[in-house]
């Protein structure tokens, strides 16, 4: 693929979130960019997210997950949570993560964050080398108009200011 091809999608910019699942006791957060609404009526949200991440199967089993919309102070929790797995780091004590528990599913939410949104899965797709999950918001909470995003753009995340 020609690397002009590349740096263009790169200009595509997103919100880097993460997305949480919880499957008995074991829950689990993984950075994701490849995030989007898709929806308006239902209000539906799509995850991109590789088999191969611990978070996939969790979701595919349990039919739920959370997206916590990261802050722009929170590069090295998008750092940490998107280089290593739940498979071997209990990523939340590990970040000491705060949590608190949602309304309509039992993937917890996260203190600090922009939003969590709870999304329980209508549909899911593969898409190349990723599987989309669709999901229904059915409950949210969202902190001051103020709090700055993380955003990805040009392979680097920064805040936009
Ligand atoms: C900024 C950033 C964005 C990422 N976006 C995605 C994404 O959209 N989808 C995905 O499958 N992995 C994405 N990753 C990689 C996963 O977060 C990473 O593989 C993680 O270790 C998977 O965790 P898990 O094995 O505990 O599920 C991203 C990583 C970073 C640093």
């Amino acid at each position: 693929m020609a690397v002009e091809v590349k740096i263009a999608v790169n200009t595509l910019i997103w919100p880097v979130c993460l997305v949480g699942a919880k499957e008995n006791d074991k829950h689990n957060v993984m950075t994701a960019a490849w995030v989007s609404q898709v929806s308006a009526n239902p209000l539906l949200v799509m995850v991109s997210v590789a088999p191969g991440r611990y978070s996939h199967d969790m979701i595919v089993r349990t039919g739920e997950f959370m997206v916590s919309v990261l802050s722009a102070a929170q590069q090295e929790v998008s750092t940490f949570c998107g280089s290593r797995s739940g498979r071997d780091v209990d990523k939340i004590a590990r970040l000491n993560l705060q949590t608190k528990p949602a309304e309509a599913i039992s993937v917890p939410r996260l203190s600090g964050c922009v939003a969590n949104l709870e999304c329980k899965v209508t549909g899911q797709h593969t898409a190349g080398d990723h599987t989309l999950f669709i999901g229904e918001v059915v409950a949210a909470d969202v902190a001051a108009a103020d709090v700055q995003p993380l955003i990805m753009y040009r392979g680097k995340t920064v805040s936009m200011r």
